[in-house]
């Protein structure tokens, strides 16, 4: 997207003094959540903990805001971006999906619709924004698409089968994860991924200095990202296409380790 700073540690106190000074009117918030950060931080043994805690905070005040979406508007725009993107990568109705991090069913409503009945399935940490999600079925009369969603305790993901998913989709999800959270979806996510499938992520791009901000959000380089998927024996590419789209985020698409060109071509 057009005028995202991919240089700037937003981490270091220069910056953040900078933009208190440019923008004193979102400082209370900011407080705000770096006094959550440090009670949850101290309550929660480890990431997934706490972004539950978090999940759970955010739910109970705005499920579409506890996703990111500050209006219904953008909520159905951010979905609506998804899926136009994934449906014009190729996503058929015949497709089995498993999204991670499905949150309120923000795009996952429109997978619901698209896919065959019994064919998409949702996972998340947080069972408040799961109980979001089961009410955007029911706004949305999907029922007999029969949906499943799920909550999960990590991203191993061994209680799902082998070779199955057609498509996987985990959207602003490792932007408020640690790496070893990534490292593990990674470890794990080639098993349930079907012959010819994919998985698509998207990320807090970053091309200086790795960081994060409170606990909420992190931002890794390109080429972290690409090795570790290498890594754990899987094909890793950015894809140039979603840049063009308005979206804070940059995407990455995973596949088996034979199946894809070069990392780092556009896709
Ligand atoms: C910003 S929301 C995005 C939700 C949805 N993907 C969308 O685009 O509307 C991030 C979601 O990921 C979930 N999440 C965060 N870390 C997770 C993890 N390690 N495993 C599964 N879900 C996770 C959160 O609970 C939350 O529902």
């Amino acid at each position: 997207m057009p005028g995202r700073n991919l240089t700037v540690n937003r981490a270091t106190l220069r910056h953040r003094v900078g933009y208190a000074l440019r923008h004193p009117q979102r400082v209370p918030r900011h407080l705000a959540r770096a006094t959550r950060d440090a009670w949850l931080r101290y309550r929660s043994p480890d990431h997934v903990s706490y972004y539950r805690a978090v999940m759970r905070s955010d739910t109970r005040a705005n499920p579409e805001a506890a996703v990111g979406s500050r209006t219904h508007e953008r909520w159905l725009a951010l979905g609506a971006l998804q899926f136009d993107y994934l449906a014009g990568h190729g996503l058929r109705p015949g497709h089995r999906m498993l999204e991670i991090g499905c949150g309120n069913l923000r795009a996952g409503w429109r997978f619901i619709r698209h896919l065959e009945p019994g064919h998409y399935y949702g996972v998340d940490i947080s069972p408040d924004i799961l109980h979001a999600a089961q009410d955007t079925i029911v706004r949305m009369d999907l029922q007999p698409r029969l949906p499943t969603l799920t909550p999960v305790r990590d991203l191993r993901l061994d209680f799902l089968p082998a070779g199955h998913f057609d498509v996987v989709h985990a959207h602003s999800v490792f932007s408020h994860s640690p790496l070893p959270v990534i490292e593990e979806c990674l470890a794990h996510v080639g098993r349930v991924l079907a012959p010819g499938g994919w998985f698509d992520f998207t990320f807090n791009r970053t091309e200086g200095e790795e960081h994060q901000v409170l606990r909420e959000d992190f931002y890794y380089r390109t080429e972290t990202l690409l090795a570790l998927a290498e890594r754990h024996g899987l094909s890793a590419r950015f894809m140039t296409d979603w840049e063009e789209l308005p979206h804070g985020q940059s995407k990455i698409r995973v596949t088996h380790g034979q199946e894809a060109g070069p990392a780092g071509e556009a896709g």
